[in-house]
């Protein structure tokens, strides 16, 4: 039996990403509130991952960091701090939450991390510059810890389009604003949750023994495709 740990697995694609993992492994929710519908079979812990040290958990075979912003706003009116914040949930709390259960994962077989980036990262879009900084901070944490921790440890990202999860609710406030952010999508689609989970999931199996240091863009089409 496999432990993951879920940080931030209470919403979006961290609850979607429990609900994929396979029920017989033993799946760990960390995060600053407690649902009020959990799903069967997890465990919920409350930290916050900013501030509090995270819980011990002696052996775990996978990290899931899903905490994460959407700040947009033109350069020019982002301070300091706004930088500063960005970096701090994205960034650096993946790299507290590695830290903490690195050596738990390290005596695994198969051990595997999934961070997330954004598509913003590998194509230039206004008003993104704090988040895909901070974004592209955490691609190049991937590739660096898939390079140093192989072959213990696969380190991977995921770089979403907007997904419809709390988060992305400011930009997909009413009908119109989504049908508008989805015909800007090569695939006319929003992404679903279930879709990111599902690739975690898979991510973390061990049909994905072979993948480490990829950047994977669940992004209908918005990476690569013109039209
Ligand atoms: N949704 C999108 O459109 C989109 C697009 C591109 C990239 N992404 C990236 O995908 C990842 C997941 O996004 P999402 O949309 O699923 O986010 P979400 O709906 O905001 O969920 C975030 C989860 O993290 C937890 N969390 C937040 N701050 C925390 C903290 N300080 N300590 C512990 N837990 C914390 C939240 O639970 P509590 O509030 O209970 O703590 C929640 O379970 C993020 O890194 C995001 O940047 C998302």
């Amino acid at each position: 039996m496999k432990t993951h740990i879920v940080v931030g697995g209470t919403k979006g694609i961290g609850k979607s990403t429990l609900e994929s993992l396979p029920a017989e492994d033993q799946r760990i929710s960390i995060s600053r509130n407690i649902p009020d519908h959990p799903i069967p079979g997890v465990q919920y812990l409350q930290a916050d991952v900013q501030t509090d040290d995270l819980p011990e958990i002696v052996e775990v075979d996978s990290i899931t960091y899903c905490p994460g912003s959407i700040n947009l706003r033109p350069f020019k009116a982002l301070k300091r701090d706004q930088f500063l914040e960005d970096l701090e949930i994205n960034y650096l709390g993946a790299i507290k939450t590695i830290q903490t259960y690195l050596r738990s994962l390290k005596v695994r077989e198969n051990a595997s991390i999934v961070l997330f980036s954004t598509v913003a990262v590998g194509q230039g879009m206004p008003f993104h510059s704090s988040i895909a900084g901070a974004k592209g901070a955490v691609e190049g944490l991937v590739r660096s810890l898939s390079a140093e921790l192989a072959p213990d440890i696969r380190v991977n990202a995921i770089a979403p389009t907007v997904t419809d999860t709390n988060l992305a609710s400011r930009l997909l406030r009413d009908e119109k604003a989504r049908e508008n952010i989805a015909s800007r999508q090569p695939l006319k689609r929003i992404v679903d949750p279930s879709e990111i989970g599902a690739m975690v999931a898979f991510l973390h199996s061990n049909n994905a023994r072979s993948i480490t240091g990829q950047i994977l863009g669940i992004d209908a089409g918005m990476s690569v495709v013109r039209n």
